[in-house]
């Protein structure tokens, strides 16, 4: 009888998604997503992470580098990752509206990015893969 993670019988990875990252699962636009990724107004990305992204100089390093991040993680992974970081990671849900701490007026409801957003950002994501 096959083990656990044997070649014939691949562990299964059990990967929880919220409500919000069921929302859109299509097909992103990866070039969408590169500018996303690339603009700290609009994801703060470059904040926490680099990327092998020419512009904005002085990416940060309070994180892992997404270079070749495609190649580490599924689709459904880089999803959750946006949407449910979980409590203990400092990165943002990107999808939240709620159980959220001292949010601007104009902001309360709102998350950080639309699922169309998400689903952009996961497609270049993808794209990231290691040489
Ligand atoms: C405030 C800092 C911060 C911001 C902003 C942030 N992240 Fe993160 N991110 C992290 C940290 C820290 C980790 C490492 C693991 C953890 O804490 O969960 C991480 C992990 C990840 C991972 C998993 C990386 C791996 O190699 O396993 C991906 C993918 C990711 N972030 C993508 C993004 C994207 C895309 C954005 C913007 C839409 C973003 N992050 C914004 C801090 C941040």
């Amino acid at each position: 009888m096959p083990t656990r993670g044997s070649a014939r019988l691949p562990m299964k990875r059990s990967v929880s998604l919220g409500v919000a990252a069921l929302l859109t699962m299509a097909a992103g636009d990866p070039g969408s997503g590169r500018a996303i990724v690339a603009n700290r107004q609009v994801s703060a990305c470059l904040l926490c992470h680099s990327g092998p992204i020419p512009d904005p100089h002085l990416q940060g390093n309070l994180a892992p580098a997404l270079t070749g991040v495609g190649s580490r993680l599924t689709a459904a992974e880089l999803r959750q990752r946006l949407t449910d970081p979980g409590k203990d990671s400092i990165m943002p849900s990107y999808a939240a509206t709620a159980g959220l701490n001292r949010v601007g007026q104009p902001w309360v409801g709102k998350p950080v990015l639309t699922p169309t957003q998400i689903d952009d950002v996961v497609a270049f994501l993808s794209t990231l893969r290691a040489p």
